[in-house]
């Protein structure tokens, strides 16, 4: 089942970003836009911006944007369809739908299995609570202070012992048994039998950030059974493991309210510390932190204060962790336990008031290496110390912000009483290694810097000038206008391969694609074409620039209306465009002419020369009369 396209352009045009997205982000008006505080990231002054005229949002800061579909998608964590089917609802729309295959079908698919993990995690639940052979999980629960509200809040479940009591609840629930499979409810040996995959087990759902069960893990009870201490779903098409989170969907307002989240290792851990107020924990659940887990964590805070156990898979994991969050810039601060607890133990040992002290002196994560190198004896003798030292300046790499790097640099100096101009220098050694080596790492968030600083490193080395990048920018922003006449008069006089900076062609050649097969053109429409986000936030971000039509063209020319002002300015960029292009093949010819040994080819060169000038004021008087319509 699908929205037909046209219900989609009927409910874009009729949508207002402005009125939708106020629902949700507090706007104030500032020009033509309005502004606000990011909902996307922390930040404290606003640079979510929302443009009336072109129905699109950008974020200067986090660059996540688009249109009020798009919206709606990142606030609620909601599909394309969702999206639409909502914002319908409010503007009293009718839907319908059509036949199809693909996309949305995959969409109707996750729905399925979001099902069957709604319906498999209820009846977990009802088991726990209300089945006579759960009276050991309800005990075991009990004995670690876990209390029935907790329970219920994080949809703990049991597991019936056998090879079929989940088998025949499914078939109960015309649950399809291969889906089942493929969440890892049930297990399939090979001669085809079906069998129940969590049996005596006590489990604890794992949610998406906005809620919905996308995955189980199911922990032993009797610690003399055999078996894995936890079984956990595969990977399937509602779960990625490394994506997920665990406890966010809880956490995520407390965490925006403080400004601050607490990571922890185990699901035990974030919900002990939640049950006794402490509100801002996600747990990363055995796995090293990933990229992607702190790319999901930054839209709430920068801020991270680790709590891992402290075994010593617990000091290996936050080392790594560290290290992958500096390099998204997160503040890390990082809380040592005393030895032999784990976060849950501690709490429950000593109280929320105790854990609360504990935060207040979680170390910096040079104070934290530095006393870990220390426990290991590395810091007594002059050869191994360097080795440490070495190490602390390879974190230090990793920070991005030069201000805090300083800082950080002082702070080491003074604790190993060294020099600063040398652990300057160790550092400048390390950083000039890894930049050989950092084009491979880039990630995509970065790539989109990146590939804004290669615009710009292009521009500095002078292989293209400043104005033809400014002049190509500026029509860029006219094409993505959407107003068809202007579109049509540019692409009349412009082909999209004349375009010179690297991404610009393909972008030109969007708009003209469209411009050929749409009936009604839209800067939110247009922008939406662009399939490549990378690309699409570049968009969004000139977009959002104002034409630099210079003030005083509306004094020069009173009476005419801003869109009579907007083509006169389309028409005047085409030209400089072209007359830059036509300037450049004269100054390349002039070039050669001077370092030309024939005659003959001297003289053919002036001819070129003498004719491209021709064609400039050909140029020049023919824009004088060509209307825009
Ligand atoms: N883990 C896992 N599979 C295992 C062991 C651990 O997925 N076989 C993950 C779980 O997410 C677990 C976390 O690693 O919560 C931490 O492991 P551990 O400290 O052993 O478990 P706890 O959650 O502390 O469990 P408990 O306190 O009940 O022993
Ligand atoms: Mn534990």
């Amino acid at each position: 089942m699908r929205i037909p396209e046209s219900k989609i352009e009927e409910i874009r045009i009729t949508a207002n970003a402005v009125d939708i997205i106020s629902e949700y982000v507090q706007l104030r008006k500032r020009g033509k836009n309005y502004v606000g505080l990011c909902p996307f990231h922390n930040e404290k002054t606003p640079s979510f911006t929302v443009s009336d005229e072109k129905q699109i949002f950008h974020c200067f800061g986090c660059h996540t944007g688009g249109n009020v579909f798009k919206f709606l998608m990142e606030y609620k964590k909601i599909s394309f369809v969702e999206a639409v089917q909502e914002i319908a609802e409010q503007l009293g729309i009718p839907l319908e739908y059509q036949e199809s295959a693909g996309y949305e079908e995959q969409q109707t698919e996750q729905e399925t299995l979001y099902d069957i993990n709604t319906e498999s995690a209820k009846y977990f639940l009802n088991n726990l609570l209300n089945d006579e052979e759960a009276d050991g999980a309800r005990k075991y629960l009990q004995a670690r202070n876990i209390k029935p509200q907790t329970i219920r809040a994080f949809g703990l479940g049991y597991t019936l012992r056998g090879w079929e009591n989940f088998i025949n609840f499914a078939k109960g629930k015309k649950i399809d048994l291969d889906r089942a499979v493929k969440l890892g409810l049930i297990g399939k040996s090979d001669d085809g039998r079906y069998y129940d995959k969590l049996s005596g087990r006590l489990i604890f759902p794992i949610f998406s950030p906005n809620g919905r069960v996308v995955a189980f893990a199911g922990r032993i009870l009797d610690p003399e059974e055999k078996g894995a201490k936890y079984i956990n779903s595969p990977e399937s098409l509602i779960y990625s493991k490394s994506k997920i989170l665990y406890g966010l969907s809880f956490a995520k307002d407390e965490i925006r309210r403080l400004n601050k989240a607490i990571l922890v290792e185990g699901y035990m851990d974030l919900i002990s510390l939640y049950q006794s107020g402490v509100k801002n924990v996600v747990a990363v659940s055995g796995t090293a932190l990933t990229y992607d887990q702190v790319q999901l964590l930054s839209r709430y805070t920068k801020d991270v204060v680790l709590l891992f156990d402290s075994d010593t898979a617990g000091i290996n994991a936050s080392m790594r962790s560290i290290e992958v969050l500096l390099k998204q810039d997160m503040e890390v601060k990082i809380v040592s336990l005393p030895e032999g607890e784990d976060p849950d133990s501690y709490v429950n040992k000593f109280g929320k008031d105790k854990f609360d002290d504990l935060m207040k002196i979680a170390e910096n994560f040079i104070e934290y290496q530095t006393r870990y190198y220390d426990s290991l004896g590395k810091l007594s003798d002059p050869a191994s110390a360097a080795e440490a030292i070495r190490d602390l300046v390879k974190s230090l790499v990793l920070i991005r912000d030069e201000l805090k790097r300083n800082l950080l640099i002082k702070n080491i100096a003074k604790k190993f009483n060294l020099r600063e101009k040398l652990l300057e220098a160790e550092l400048n050694k390390i950083i000039s290694k890894e930049s050989i080596r950092r084009p491979n790492v880039v990630r995509s968030s970065e790539k989109e810097k990146a590939e804004k600083e290669g615009l710009q490193r292009i521009i500095d080395e002078g292989k293209l000038d400043p104005l033809l990048y400014n002049l190509e920018k500026e029509l860029i922003k006219l094409l993505f206008d959407g107003q068809k006449p202007i579109i049509k008069f540019i692409s009349k006089n412009i082909d999209a391969e004349e375009f010179n900076i690297e991404v610009h062609p393909k972008l030109v050649g969007i708009v003209y694609e469209e411009l050929n097969s749409s009936e009604s053109l839209s800067a939110s429409k247009l922008i939406a074409e662009i399939k490549d986000e990378e690309l699409e936030s570049y968009v969004r971000e000139i977009t959002f620039e104002p034409h630099s039509i210079s003030t005083n063209w509306e004094e020069r020319n009173p009476g005419m209306t801003p869109e009579m002002i907007l083509q006169k300015y389309t028409k005047d960029i085409v030209l400089k465009f072209k007359l830059f292009k036509i300037d450049r093949q004269i100054k390349d010819n002039h070039n050669r002419i001077e370092s030309a040994d024939k005659e003959e080819d001297v003289l053919q060169l002036m001819v070129s020369n003498k004719e491209l000038e021709e064609e400039k004021k050909a140029l020049k008087e023919n824009f004088e009369e060509i209307e825009i319509d």
